[in-house]
């Protein structure tokens, strides 16, 4: 990357370029065609489709599927991204994204706080501040521009009292786990 101005391209365009459906990002390359396998369990009560919005975005570098350097008049890339930041297709692993978060859901999960009202720390309460259209994207966690100096561009640390606990409660103990200490310590997350 030679100019400030190129740092952005990769992300924004102003021509060549298409819309990312749900949100007002402009983007001068082709959004990834995978099929992903999203995250389930027998214990999660959202509805989780196919990622979208910018979370798709996000995907169309990190499943591995698209060249990184394949952006405006450049689109013959052949530098993909691998190690630790390729997530791949399979998400099933990975925190859900892509899906509703409102108080009715947090109405029928414990261990969620009321998105509508409960503050996120970032000056409003956590459906203003950190979802999309109602949802939890990847960029909930992710602050996309570095302006944070935690790992991982995450606007939270992973402290007790940090990123995972915006959203969740502590964990209520269940039979035999007191499911104390910091959420990441047990909890990988891609
Ligand atoms: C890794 C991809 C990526 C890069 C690189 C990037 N952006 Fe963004 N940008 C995004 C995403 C994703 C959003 C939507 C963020 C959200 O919903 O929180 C966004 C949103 C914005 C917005 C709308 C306001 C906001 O902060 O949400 C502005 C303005 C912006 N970017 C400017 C820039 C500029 C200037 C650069 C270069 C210095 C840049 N971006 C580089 C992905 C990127
Ligand atoms: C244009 C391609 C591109 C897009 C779009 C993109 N990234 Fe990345 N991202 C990269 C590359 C390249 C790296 C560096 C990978 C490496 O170090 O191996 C990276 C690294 C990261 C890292 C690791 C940073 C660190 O300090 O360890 C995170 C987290 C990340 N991206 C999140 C996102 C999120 C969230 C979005 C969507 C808002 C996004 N990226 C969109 C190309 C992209
Ligand atoms: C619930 C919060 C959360 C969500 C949602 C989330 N991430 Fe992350 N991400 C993290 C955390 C925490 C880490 C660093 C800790 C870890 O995973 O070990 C991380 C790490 C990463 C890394 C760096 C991986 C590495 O080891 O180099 C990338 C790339 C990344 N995330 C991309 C994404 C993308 C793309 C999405 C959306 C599909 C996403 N994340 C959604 C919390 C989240
Ligand atoms: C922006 C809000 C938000 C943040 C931040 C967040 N989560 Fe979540 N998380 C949710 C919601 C909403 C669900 C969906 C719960 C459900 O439907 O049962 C969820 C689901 C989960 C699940 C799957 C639950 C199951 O029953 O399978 C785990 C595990 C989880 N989160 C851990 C974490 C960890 C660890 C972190 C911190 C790195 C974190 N979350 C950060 C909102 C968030
Ligand atoms: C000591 C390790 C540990 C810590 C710390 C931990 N977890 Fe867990 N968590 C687990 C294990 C083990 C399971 C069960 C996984 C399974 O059955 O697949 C689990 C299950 C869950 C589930 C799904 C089951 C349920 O009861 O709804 C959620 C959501 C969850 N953890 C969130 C969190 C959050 C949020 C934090 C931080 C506040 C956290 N965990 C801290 C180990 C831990």
């Amino acid at each position: 990357m030679s100019s400030r101005r190129e740092v952005c391209i990769v992300c924004h365009a102003s021509h060549k370029a298409q819309t990312v459906p749900g949100t007002g990002l402009i983007w001068g390359r082709p959004l990834t065609a995978a099929i992903f396998k999203t995250y389930s369990s027998k214990t999660l009560k959202a509805s989780v489709g196919q990622p979208s919005a910018s979370s798709k975005f996000c995907l169309s570098c990190h499943d591995g599927t698209i060249a990184v350097d394949r952006f405006g008049s450049n689109q013959g890339g052949m530098a993909f991204i691998s190690g630790s930041a390729k997530l791949g297709t399979d998400l099933s692993r990975v925190h859900p994204v892509s899906f509703v978060y409102d108080d009715a859901l947090a109405g029928a999960v414990k261990h969620l706080k009321l998105p509508s009202v409960e503050p996120s720390g970032f000056g409003s309460a956590i459906a203003k501040d950190l979802l999309r259209n109602g949802k939890v994207e990847c960029v909930s966690c992710h602050e996309p521009h570095n302006k944070t100096s935690n790992a991982a561009m995450l606007r939270r640390g992973l402290g007790e009292a940090g990123l995972c606990r915006i959203c969740h409660k502590a964990m209520p103990p269940t039979s035999g786990f007191s499911h104390a200490g910091k959420c990441g310590d047990c909890h990988s997350l891609h």
